[in-house]
């Protein structure tokens, strides 16, 4: 069954770690990710975007497939499903389709719009027993197309949406989707402690995941992470060992062709990646 990100990411909070949300592209992606977390005794976050969500065949289809998937493969550590970086559109879609958990980012409207519409999603979230994450200061980088400069966030603002009664709360502190520029300043640690003492204890979400330094992730640990989002990385992981097969020549070997085999390295590749990220949380045998 699926559950809400709200417990696991309390109890992350108060714990000092972080959980990891893994965004899924397919049944591969879904099935490393889970198989990992249970190994490692994890609770875990798929995330979805609405890019990855059309890719999948819509909403429905992905929670019938990873219900399915915690029941087939007897899963017992805590999954939520979460559609990431939302609109106030699909927000609705994914409440409706059964996901337990959604992002609202309202990053981009202004704050008074940000506030109206989030905290009327507080609302039917909270009726409907779902997890709700929001986001002030827009995260940079590419996502589905949309190229973002990165925004460092208000701390008063990310008050002001907090008290709205989310679950978590994404904040802009100098992270950005996929691969770091070789020029990259660092995470903004003066504005997250900053925003932490403003936020009390909301858990709070670092995008953009991928390529962030062990030492910068333990620092924003410290400084009141509590959800890690992980995407690109997976990816790299999966296309390098996929790369790797092909260019081996196993596919012409047998029945290397059969994509049960094909898709293997890259399955392998993806756990990996999942297993070094829940390790470097800390939120290994927490479920
Ligand atoms: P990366 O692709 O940089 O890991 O970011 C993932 C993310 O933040 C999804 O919301």
């Amino acid at each position: 069954m699926l559950v809400s990100a709200k417990e696991m990411l309390t109890k992350a909070k108060e714990g000092h770690y972080a959980v990891g949300q893994f965004n899924i592209n397919n049944l591969e992606w879904a099935k490393a990710i889970l198989l990992t977390a249970e190994e490692m005794k994890s609770p875990v976050i798929l995330g979805v975007s609405e890019g990855a969500g059309k890719y999948m065949c819509g909403y429905k289809t992905i929670v019938g497939m990873v219900e399915g998937m915690i029941e087939g493969l007897g899963i017992t550590v805590p999954v939520a499903l979460h559609l990431d970086h939302g609109s106030y559109e699909h927000a609705y879609k994914c409440i409706e389709a059964g996901f337990s958990s959604v992002m609202f980012d309202g990053s981009h409207y202004p704050i008074d719009e940000n506030i109206a519409k989030t905290k009327e999603l507080v609302a039917v979230c909270n009726e409907k027993g779902l997890s709700l994450e929001a986001e002030v200061g827009s995260i940079g980088g590419e996502e589905d197309g949309v190229i973002g400069g990165g925004e460092v966030a208000d701390p008063k603002e990310c008050a002001m949406i907090a008290g709205l009664g989310v679950t978590m709360l994404a904040a802009g502190i100098g992270n950005i989707h996929g691969k770091y520029p070789e020029n990259w300043k660092g995470l903004n640690f003066d504005v997250l402690a900053k925003i932490s003492e403003e936020c009390g204890d909301m858990p709070l979400v670092l995008h953009g995941g991928t390529g962030i330094p062990a030492d910068m992730i333990k620092k924003a640990i410290s400084l009141g992470v509590s959800k890690i989002n992980v995407n690109t990385e997976c990816q790299l992981s999966f296309a390098a060992a996929t790369r790797g097969y092909i260019e081996a020549g196993k596919d012409l070997q047998g029945k290397g062709f059969d994509p049960r085999k094909l898709l293997a390295p890259g399955v392998e590749a993806i756990k990996a990646t999942v297993r070094e990220k829940i390790e470097l949380f800390g939120s290994a045998g927490k479920a």
